[in-house]
């Protein structure tokens, strides 16, 4: 139907015949001439219709915004003074002399070039949000970003295969998505939260080298990183140790964006612990980007008489650090308090600072609330560690290690805004070195802080199940500015280990034979020491789009309260195949807000 996109057309085809198909992007009326501008995936060019040709002209005289057209006509320069430099087609137009309206469109619910449109409206009517320049480009980023990373992998003999998505549980810390079976009563399918077990059955299965663009379903709390359906490029190898995983992976990451951003990563991607990452920036996924970063003092507020610094510093569980603010010192005091809210939020009782208005002075040039409470030396020791300087400001946060690493570490990402301590760029890293286990205080028990199929170190195997607080994991996550793009490790490929872990976890033989025996018995039948990772290829995907919503790189994502609103799903079913799944509703369903009556 076309001989050449909208969107190519440039000054070398001056005086060509061309037939375009698309949009009718906008429509204006000078005195007489009609332009349309028409869209196609390519881009924008002016068509101009001249009343002189009648019959064009009548046509584009009915023409409204978004109609379909295919235009035929002759390419031509735009007389000077009407170039548009900002438009790639800028320089040319054309003149129409034949045009046939394909199809008709209602006036829109929002017009495409709308700056705030909201996010319900967006995703009721996404094929048209999605004809937005910005989505389009979105889209056609990700695709890029996956191919590249299939011929990656490609090259380097993985092979991509594709594992079940009705299956059953895979415990990766989400609630299951579950798909009742018709032919067996009462039973059901989970859907994956990955393909961490499949992948590993492959490798048992001595493929060596696997990749899937994987998608995984978890019915978890969502934020603007978190879909209940997201998509994973999932890699599992065999015989290949932590180095081996990583350095490959980097590689590819590496690969990916100097192709797709003409960026350099760094060569290699610099490691830090665990431990030393909640020590120095509160989580365990820090963005690198921010400057700023925690300081312990609790060992210089053991003996102060401040009880809230006290009582944390003496405490096993507790913590007290401090956060220096350079020419924080100017920060008006509606502004700490402002921080000291933001704090509170991540359960902080208060927010306690110092001023530095003259480092030169020691205790006299410092302005704090809590200044009468500790000793001169405490104050020295503060001022040393924390190297602060005349003009600065330091906040303190004591409490449990886990309240203060939350709080500090999330103001250390708004000061980091706020403040523009913020570098450009990108930062990457690799956390590894995570613990094993972690403590459910609640549930009292052990609970894996990755996977329970993720290896511990060979010298922590006799230590798992006596002293689990202290069993360091083969797991590695990357970290891409302050967002976890990826996580993996090196798996557990003996059964003996398994077992144990499973018991350390409070799984039973039973409970273990019943849930994963093919796991087990896989193991038995001469499993390779295997490891791999996942990343989470929404999450890459948004990064390297400049978004801030996993949502906008996804063509029909789900709302935060995990809903299509565009198939209004999800939806109340018949009573005839509730029966036919055995299934009886304790409760009749509530409306979901928003849902059509
Ligand atoms: P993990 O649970 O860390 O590991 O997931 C891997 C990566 O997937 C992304 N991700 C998500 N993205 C969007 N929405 C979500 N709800 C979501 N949840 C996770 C993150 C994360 O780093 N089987 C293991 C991998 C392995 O051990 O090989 C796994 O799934 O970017
Ligand atoms: P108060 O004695 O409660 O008035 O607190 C004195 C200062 O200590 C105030 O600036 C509080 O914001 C701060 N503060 C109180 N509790 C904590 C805490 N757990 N961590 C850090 N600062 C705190």
């Amino acid at each position: 139907m076309r001989s050449h996109y909208c969107g190519e057309l440039n000054d070398s085809f001056i005086g060509q015949r061309v037939t375009l198909c698309g949009w009718a992007h906008s429509r204006r009326d000078h005195g007489g001439v009609i332009f349309v501008d028409l869209r196609d995936r390519e881009g924008v060019v002016q068509t101009v219709f001249d009343p002189a040709k009648k019959e064009p002209f009548a046509a584009a005289e009915t023409v409204r915004t978004e109609f379909v057209l295919r235009v035929q006509g002759k390419v031509r320069a735009r007389p000077t003074g009407t170039e548009n430099p900002h438009l790639r087609t800028g320089k040319v137009e054309v003149v129409a002399d034949h045009v046939e309206i394909l199809n008709r469109a209602e006036a829109l619910p929002f017009q495409l070039d709308e700056a705030d449109l909201s996010e319900p409206v967006r995703l009721t009517y996404r094929y048209l949000d999605l004809r937005r320049d910005v989505m389009q480009k979105n889209l056609r980023l990700r695709h890029r970003i996956t191919r590249m990373l299939r011929r990656f992998l490609e090259d380097r003999h993985f092979t991509e295969i594709e594992t079940p998505m009705l299956t059953r549980s895979t415990p990766e810390g989400a609630r299951d998505y579950l798909v009742p079976s018709r032919t067996h009563p009462g039973h059901f399918f989970a859907l994956p939260q990955s393909p961490q077990l499949f992948k590993q059955l492959l490798m048992v299965a001595g493929f060596e080298r696997y990749f899937q663009i994987a998608r995984c379903f978890r019915d978890e709390d969502l934020r603007a990183d978190r879909q209940p359906e997201f998509t994973q490029l999932d890699v599992e190898t065999s015989f290949l140790d932590e180095n081996g995983v990583m350095g490959l992976m980097e590689e590819m990451l590496r690969a990916l964006f100097k192709d797709v951003l003409g960026v350099d990563l760094p060569d290699p991607v610099p490691r830090l612990s665990y431990d030393e990452c909640l020590r120095r920036f509160g989580t365990d996924r820090p963005d690198l980007r921010v400057s700023l970063e925690l300081v312990d003092v609790g060992d210089l507020m053991k003996q102060v008489e401040f009880k809230v610094f006290a009582g944390p510093a003496n405490s096993p569980a507790g913590r007290v650090a401090a956060l220096r603010v350079p020419q924080g010192g100017e920060l008006p005091r509606s502004q700490i308090d402002g921080y000291t809210d933001f704090v509170g939020q991540y359960g902080a009782k208060g927010l306690a600072y110092i001023k530095i208005n003259d480092a030169a002075k020691g205790r006299d040039g410092l302005q704090s609330p809590i200044l009468k409470f500790l000793p001169d030396d405490v104050i020295a020791g503060i001022l040393q560690r924390t190297n602060a300087q005349t003009g600065d400001l330091i906040f303190f946060g004591a409490d449990t290690a886990k309240v203060v690493n939350d709080s500090l570490g999330a103001l250390r990402l708004k000061l980091g805004e706020d403040l523009k301590l913020s570098q450009e760029g990108w930062k990457i890293l690799w956390v590894v070195d995570f613990p094993m286990f972690d403590y459910d205080a609640e549930a009292k028990r052990w609970v894996a802080l990755h996977h329970p199929f993720t290896s511990p170190k060979v010298e922590d195997l006799e230590r798992v199940d006596i002293d689990p607080a202290n069993v360091t994991a083969r797991a590695y996550d990357m970290v891409l500015n302050g967002s976890e793009i990826g996580g993996g490790s090196i798996r557990i490929h003996r059964v003996d280990v398994q077992e144990k872990v499973f018991a350390t976890l409070g799984i039973g033989p039973d409970e273990a034979r019943a849930k994963f025996g093919f796991l087990l018995d896989a193991l038995r039948y001469g499993a390779p020491p295997h490891g791999g990772i996942a990343f989470g290829l929404d999450r890459l995907c948004a990064l390297m789009s400049g978004v801030d919503s996993i949502r906008d790189v996804i063509a029909f994502p789900k709302t935060q309260k995990a809903t299509c609103l565009l198939t209004e799903a999800p939806s109340t079913v018949d009573e005839r195949q509730l029966r036919e799944l055995h299934i009886k509703l304790r409760q009749p369903p509530e409306k979901i807000p928003g849902e059509a009556t």
